[in-house]
């Protein structure tokens, strides 16, 4: 108890002292500490490049000219770091995400700069990012009617239950464009159980909560199909620790 709060408090300490940005190649990027997707991602290089790989596929998949996206689980801002370097002529931005540290450092380091660049801090529950969460679903109704072009979630279904996953398919409904795309990544498998967390002899070892949510793959397709949409395009294990690839549009477009 006392070496955990002890812990807690030289953590603290820590990220007080240590900046929580980086300038590489006068790019603003958040300190390494803050990053998400495992260890290659603490390589500045690595970083910038991965930043500018997801805003070239949001520009082929969706096009960013006048356009309005909504990057869910959006963290330190990796999307919008390589959208900015691209385009920053984009409609609108709109990122969302549980922890709030993540949306701290996004809005500090780039909505002043960028003011179609919105940030917005969602209470809901996660076990792994946001445990003392009050929300049950996602709180997007600010979104409703506003005809989104594209939504992108970049390792986040890989870290949440099928009741999550399918209250964010449906509220997706409601706030995306009938000829808008939707992009996320997932661990997918076929010849699996429907859904395991942290499953045993995956690709790594998983140790913390909702650290990967593996789904077989026909039983997110039932999911996707029940909930209105047609996978688009499939790229197996092509993304970071083996999730793949998956393109969206509503069944009806
Ligand atoms: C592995 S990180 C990926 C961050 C970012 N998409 C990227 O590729 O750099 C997963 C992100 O999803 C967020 N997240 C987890 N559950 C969420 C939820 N229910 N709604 C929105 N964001 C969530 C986490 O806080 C975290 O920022």
């Amino acid at each position: 108890m006392v070496f955990k709060a002890f812990t807690r408090l030289l953590k603290r300490m820590y990220h007080f002292l240590i900046p929580d940005r980086v300038i590489y190649k006068k790019v603003i990027l958040p300190a390494k500490y803050l990053r998400y997707c495992g260890r290659d991602f603490h390589d500045n290089e690595h970083y910038l490049n991965s930043a500018l790989k997801e805003a070239d596929r949001i520009i082929k998949t969706i096009g960013i000219d006048h356009s309005s996206i909504l990057d869910v689980g959006c963290g330190v801002g990796r999307l919008a770091i390589g959208l900015l370097i691209r385009n920053p002529s984009i409609k609108a931005y709109y990122g969302v995400d549980v922890s709030p540290r993540a949306i701290k450092w996004c809005k500090k380091n780039i909505s002043p700069s960028h003011s179609n660049f919105n940030f917005i801090l969602m209470d809901m529950k996660n076990e792994l990012y946001n445990k003392e969460g009050k929300g049950t679903s996602p709180a997007l109704t600010f979104l409703y009617g506003k005809n989104l072009d594209g939504i992108y979630l970049y390792s986040v279904f890989s870290h949440m239950k099928h009741e999550d996953v399918i209250s964010y398919l449906q509220e997706f409904k409601s706030i995306i464009a009938p000829t808008g795309k939707i992009f996320f990544t997932a661990f997918l498998e076929e010849h699996v159980p429907d859904e395991v967390e942290n499953p045993v002899n995956y690709r790594m070892k998983w140790t913390l909560p909702l650290h990967c949510v593996r789904y077989n793959k026909k039983y997110l397709e039932n999911i996707l199909d029940n909930s209105g949409f047609k996978i688009d395009r499939f790229d197996y294990a092509t993304e970071t620790d083996g999730q793949s690839g998956v393109y969206l549009s509503l069944k009806s477009s």
